[in-house]
């Protein structure tokens, strides 16, 4: 495998530096482990020694996301060798009967559908100023997907959680390069013990992909998705929140707001959990040009555990605002589709906004909160267009 790794490190900087496309994963990997790599789907590459690949904003025109568009998030190297016979899920800590699960063991408990939206808590970082470190994603580290697999409750509910689990800890098999920690994170047993928190094995009807967590993660809807953890191995149920670098110093967020800039105690921060209200426009295109009449303004709106409320538009840079049309398909934990016809009437340069507000009465700020690893960018969006 490490001399495989090693082949792919190289013919990847080759292929970055001869300007190639990802496509050449696709045969460079053993046909049975093979998935499509999205790249070929036209997706944007952020980052291919762990692969990131971002969902252009443009194809937010489906309620659910074709698994080849749906953006993909690694902190590390995706497992070389996952064979769905061999695989096994332990349970154990702070419960009665410590378990360990196959596959198979999986697939006779019964099954639950939750369509989520996925979203990093760093989706938008690069649009934060002054800029921060982190994979400098656009605003497409989002996607919704239809989920489905046990109810995580049902399995830790077998094992008979003590009254002393207060936490519970997943674990990915990530293949973990140099000094990396491994990918470990924890969530209240309230969440856990939630009836739409799942070990999903499914994505839109068919087996997880090898990229999102093949063959089984955690589902932990509404929240960021690091809390999601992909190519679950074990579960631990905790006394207290797992220490370990992916709980902190990563994915949280200071207790108050700070200006830009300015640096952050770690003990003046908290996990981040659900996830901001937000709304993208998914077209026109930023800096398209469009031809004076009726023009199709459209995107997607979430809330994370809330629901959408209402997306206004504006075209006058926020003078005014409109209503823009839900779309009718819709699930708690889902994004919305919407829709606003624009009458342009005058020739000239234009700015649409989009302002989306949920069932919990927040409404996007005109500004994000800024923070020192960029997390829950979620400023009203807007996009540039010419009118000819
Ligand atoms: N799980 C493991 N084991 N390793 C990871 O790197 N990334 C997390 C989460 N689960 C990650 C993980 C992050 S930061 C995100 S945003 C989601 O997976 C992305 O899920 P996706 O790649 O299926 O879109």
């Amino acid at each position: 495998m490490r001399s495989r790794r090693n082949f792919l490190k190289n013919i990847s900087a080759a292929a970055l530096a001869a300007g190639a496309t990802p496509s050449i994963w696709t045969w460079a990997l053993p046909q049975t482990q093979s998935v499509d790599f999205p790249g070929e789907d036209g997706m944007i590459l952020r980052s291919f020694r762990f692969v990131d690949l971002e969902t252009p904003v443009e194809y937010f025109n489906t309620w659910l996301t074709p698994v080849p568009r749906f953006f993909v998030r690694n902190h590390m190297h995706e497992p070389c060798q996952l064979d769905a016979n061999d695989w096994r899920l332990s349970l154990g800590g702070e419960v009665d009967k410590p378990l360990t699960l196959s596959l198979a063991d999986l697939s006779k408990l019964e099954t639950h559908s939750v369509v989520n939206t996925l979203e990093c808590a760093g989706n938008g970082r690069s649009l934060q100023r002054p800029e921060v470190p982190g994979v400098q994603w656009g605003k497409g580290a989002v996607s919704t997907a239809r989920f489905s697999g046990p109810r995580l409750r049902d399995v830790l509910q077998r094992a008979g959680v003590k009254s002393t689990g207060k936490q519970v800890m997943f674990r990915g098999l990530d293949e973990v390069p140099g000094k990396v920690p491994p990918f470990i994170r924890s969530i209240p047993i309230e969440k856990a013990l939630d009836a739409d928190t799942l070990i999903a094995t499914h994505m839109n009807g068919s087996p997880l992909t090898r990229h999102h967590g093949f063959p089984a993660r955690a589902l932990v809807p509404g929240w960021i998705g690091a809390a999601s953890c992909k190519w679950l191995t074990e579960i631990k149920v905790l006394e207290t929140e797992f220490a370990g670098n992916f709980m902190s110093p990563a994915y949280r967020f200071p207790n108050r707001p700070v200006e830009p800039g300015e640096a952050v105690k770690p003990e003046d921060t908290h996990p981040l959990t659900a996830l901001s209200v937000k709304s993208v426009i998914s077209g026109p295109s930023d800096g398209a040009g469009v031809k004076s009449g009726k023009v199709a303004v459209r995107g997607v709106a979430w809330a994370g555990e809330a629901d959408i409320a209402k997306v206004e538009v504006s075209t006058d840079g926020g003078t005014t605002w409109n209503p823009a049309t839900l779309g009718r398909e819709q699930a708690h934990y889902a994004w919305r589709l919407w829709s606003y016809d624009w009458k342009a009437a005058k020739s000239g340069d234009y700015t649409i906004l989009s302002r989306a507000t949920d069932t919990q009465g927040r409404t996007q700020p005109t500004s994000a909160l800024w923070n020192p690893s960029g997390y829950l960018y979620n400023a009203i969006d807007q996009v540039k267009v010419h009118v000819s």
